[in-house]
């Protein structure tokens, strides 16, 4: 087992999963853990976080120095590394310049943690203070342009240290980098598994949950699906979930989860359907975020009125994400300002009293659909793309309404089957089309059409943070954009949308 002592830094969770990925065990503990809990514990190796703070300043978070005479191998990260050297009697300077982004690490020292990576090689660096003298048994490993000690151990005590972020991307041999430490430092064995993860949360969600009711808003997507499997192998009937359909799901989608939660998630679902409610209310609205806060209210008050019938429910289980925490955290990087109002069923638990239960908060999209897979999900389930809480409705540009819904829910359903065939589905992040409050003129069996124009956005991306244009075959853009003015009465005209995330976002409201 790894430990990973949580200086603060936005990528602790990455770390973690970096870990996970190598199929070791790894636990995210507070700095002022206590050397006996470190003992008790007794990992393999600690790795110190990066984090946001100078080591000088009063409130920066400091470990207990005795953690370094535990014998057990120590990685120092960024900040981590600066506590280390700190401790052990080195020297941190604040540099002239903060340094941020790529940078050019030379290895100058041969070492274990560097074993069978190339020199010079891509690092990415995120730091405002640097090391300016070593404690005493050290040795500098590498540098960069702007580093001069960019990297450091004292091989003897197996006590390491990077300037840099080897569980970024941005430095393509740091999973190597923690290899090397996981397996030839630590000497861990690679014994962790997805179904540990499930059994482990399991028995979190039981102690929690004691023999309370749980609620949880099922909405088809692969995140509430698993959160709902797992909290049922916890608690069996005591969870109820509660699908909302909102009259702006997919061609045939309410039907079609019905049967798939019939067929394989054996689960106590109530139905409600308040399509009415929900198009009653959008009718004549046209600004994206009114649009996103009329479907958020009535999603809460449908979903409020089903809960209350639920007698003694406590707890409200939400497959809530990392990136989506990141992504509504204003901790990382100054206050963030709101782009769109993501309707997720944030307001509800402080509205019911309710406390939240979320097992995937610290899983990844690819790791929660490999947990599906591990608690025997059929694919159908674990490789659905996302879909929005206010669905077709920011997908409609301008007023919604039954005709234009109709009318869009025909497009989506034919590029899906195309994508679908061509074998893009699992490829591509999200595949949808939009509609645009636009005509255009067009000539149809020699007679002027005077029709709507419809959008196609299919995107890659790893967790919706950032998103890239697919570059799909021109032979299917063409049977999709033939299929669909062939077939949609209503539409004459189908472009594609070419733009990334940054600037752009994924949804177009
Ligand atoms: P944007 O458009 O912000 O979308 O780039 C990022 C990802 O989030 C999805 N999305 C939502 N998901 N409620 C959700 O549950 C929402 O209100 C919402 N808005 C956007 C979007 O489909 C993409 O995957």
């Amino acid at each position: 087992m790894i430990i990973i002592i949580d200086f603060g830094s936005q990528y602790n969770q990455l770390i973690a999963r970096r870990v996970r990925e190598c199929r070791v065990y790894c636990r995210i503990e507070p700095p002022d853990i206590t050397v006996a809990r470190l003992r008790e514990l007794n990992p393999d190796g600690i790795i110190l976080s990066g984090g946001p703070s100078s080591i000088y300043e009063k409130k920066s978070p400091k470990a207990d120095p005795a953690i370094f005479e535990l014998g057990i191998p120590v990685l120092g990260i960024c900040y981590g590394m600066q506590f280390l050297v700190h401790v052990m009697g080195g020297s941190v300077k604040q540099s002239p310049k903060r340094e941020y982004g790529f940078a050019q690490l030379e290895v100058t020292r041969d070492n274990e943690l560097f074993k069978g990576i190339d020199s010079p090689l891509q690092c990415w660096m995120s730091h405002g203070d640097s090391i300016s003298a070593l404690p005493r048994g050290y040795s500098p490993l590498a540098k960069t342009a702007n580093t001069p000690i960019a990297a450091i151990a004292n091989t003897e005590q197996r006590i390491f240290g990077l300037q840099f972020h080897p569980e970024v991307e941005h430095t393509p041999a740091g999973k190597k980098m923690l290899k090397n430490f996981l397996f030839d430092i630590c000497e861990c064995k690679r014994s962790w598994t997805m179904k540990s993860f499930a059994d482990e949360a399991v028995e979190r969600i039981r102690a929690t949950a004691g023999d309370k009711q749980v609620i949880l808003g099922l909405s088809g997507g692969v995140d509430s699906s698993v959160t709902a499997i797992l909290i049922h192998k916890a608690i069996g009937d005591r969870l109820t979930c509660i699908f909302v359909d909102n009259g702006l799901l997919r061609k045939n989608e309410a039907t079609r989860l019905k049967k798939i939660f019939a067929r394989h998630l054996h689960l106590n679902i109530r139905f409600v359907n308040a399509s009415d409610a929900f198009l009653a209310a959008l009718s004549g609205v046209t600004d994206p975020e009114k649009k996103r806060k009329i479907i958020g209210k009535i999603f809460m008050d449908v979903f409020e009125a089903e809960a209350k019938k639920i007698k003694g429910a406590r707890f409200l289980a939400q497959g809530t994400l990392y990136p989506d925490i990141i992504e509504s955290q204003s901790t990382f990087g100054g206050p963030s300002s709101v782009i769109k109002s993501h309707h997720n069923v944030g307001g509800l638990p402080k509205k019911m009293k309710l406390k939240l239960i979320e097992p995937l908060k610290f899983l990844f999209k690819d790791e929660v659909r490999a947990l599906g897979k591990a608690l025997g999900m059929p694919d159908e389930l674990i490789w659905r793309q996302p879909f929005p809480g206010p669905g077709l409705g920011i997908r409609i540009i301008g007023e919604i309404t039954k005709k234009r819904l109709l009318v869009l829910r025909n497009v989506d359903s034919i590029l899906l089957e195309e994508i679908k065939a061509a074998g893009y589905y699992r490829k591509l992040w999200q595949s949808f089309a939009v509609l645009l409050p636009l005509k255009s003129v067009g000539v149809m069996g020699d007679k002027r059409t005077y029709e709507n124009i419809a959008a196609i956005r299919a995107v890659t991306s790893r967790d919706a943070m950032t998103a890239d244009w697919a570059r799909l075959p021109h032979k299917l853009l063409a049977s999709i954009s033939g299929r669909i003015i062939n077939e949609v009465t209503g539409v004459n005209r189908v472009v594609y949308d070419i733009s990334s995330k940054p600037p752009g976002t994924i949804e177009w409201e």
